[in-house]
């Protein structure tokens, strides 16, 4: 291992994810494994624009793989997207003799991290951490496991009441700009409807198959529907258009919202954060830079930074055919 690194940085930034924390606890530790210093920068982009960071050893991470949110807060920063406030930043890691930054998160984060890289050729590796599973180069996103636990729960209680009551519910789950909580969750709680933005199968469609649904003896049913879906304005639009159009059906809404952002990681996204923040760090001891690690095929594998963000992660399409075999 090259030993030109000798001094890591660590941050999180965007939404936060449950994992973040596993993630510093592993990039920490393997410094520390590997005899070298870490410091952890607060609030992503801007504690590096602020001077605001904090020494990390061993020891600073106990007891942290259990618990959601990040111990070095989160945040989108503007300032860091004007180069001054990224000359603010290099000034900074140079005074607090940084070597490389650990950029966890999401595309957002990766983008800054890219564009910081190549103006002061300061290296750096990304750490897919988002609940949202949307990032090219791994087929997992630290967080999305915990987060799909946690819809897949709400909907099972959900669908408690609305048995009970004969009704049909609309939840609606986080994903700005992509379906896999919403896809993967709604074949896990047996959805009858799974709306997603990358593909649009058309009001008439779902009132068709709603009215299909209740010829065959369903008294009650979810439609799960991710916040980016193109089919209605919004979850409650749908909604009401739908019980315009099916007059016998009670619908209700439940948007999770930001439950689904926290709560204790699940063992799997605990394993997933420390597989890639030991490769992060030996990835940089090695020389490597500008890269980000993922999770493909059960391996820790790396891309460079640029693709992760060109190319596109496609969802699995065929789960919405097996959901509408299953929801027969
Ligand atoms: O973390 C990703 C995400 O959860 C998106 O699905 C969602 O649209 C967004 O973050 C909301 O985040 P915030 O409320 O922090 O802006």
């Amino acid at each position: 291992m090259s030993n030109t690194i000798k001094r890591i940085g660590v941050m999180t930034s965007g939404g936060d994810s449950p994992g973040m924390n596993a993630a510093i606890r592993a990039v920490a530790r393997s410094c520390a494994y590997y005899k070298i210093q870490c410091v952890g920068f607060y609030r992503g982009f801007q504690g590096m624009i602020d001077g605001d960071f904090v020494e990390m050893d061993a020891r600073s991470v106990k007891n942290i793989i259990s618990r959601g949110g990040t111990i070095l807060k989160s945040a989108r920063s503007k300032e860091f997207l004007t180069p001054e406030g990224r000359q603010k930043a290099a000034d900074n890691l140079k005074k607090a003799d940084v070597d490389a930054m650990i950029l966890i998160g999401g595309d957002g984060t990766f983008r800054g991290g890219k564009i910081f890289s190549e103006e002061h050729n300061i290296p750096v590796i990304g750490v897919p951490g988002t609940i949202d599973n949307d990032i090219f180069g791994t087929h997992y996103t630290i967080g999305y496991d915990t987060a799909l636990n946690t819809v897949v729960d709400a909907i099972d209680k959900i669908r408690d009441t609305a048995s009970s009551h004969n009704r049909l519910f609309f939840v609606e789950v986080m994903g700005r700009d992509a379906g896999f909580i919403a896809l993967n969750s709604g074949v896990g709680a047996g959805a009858e409807e799974i709306l997603i933005p990358e593909e649009n199968l058309g009001l008439e469609r779902l009132l068709a198959s709603l009215e299909r649904s209740r010829n065959s003896g369903k008294m009650s049913s979810i439609v799960v529907v991710s916040e980016g879906d193109k089919i209605g304005k919004n979850v409650f639009e749908l909604a009401e258009y739908v019980t315009k159009n099916l007059p016998d059906y009670d619908s209700k809404v439940t948007v999770l919202g930001h439950i689904q952002r926290g709560g204790s990681p699940s063992c799997f996204d605990r394993v997933l954060a420390s597989r890639l923040c030991v490769k992060a760090v030996e990835l940089l001891l090695e020389g490597k830079r500008d890269l980000m690690v993922g999770f493909v095929n059960n391996q820790i594998e790396s891309c460079t930074l640029e693709s992760a963000l060109k190319e596109k992660h496609d969802i699995n399409l065929d789960l919405l055919r097996i959901s509408d075999i299953l929801s027969t």
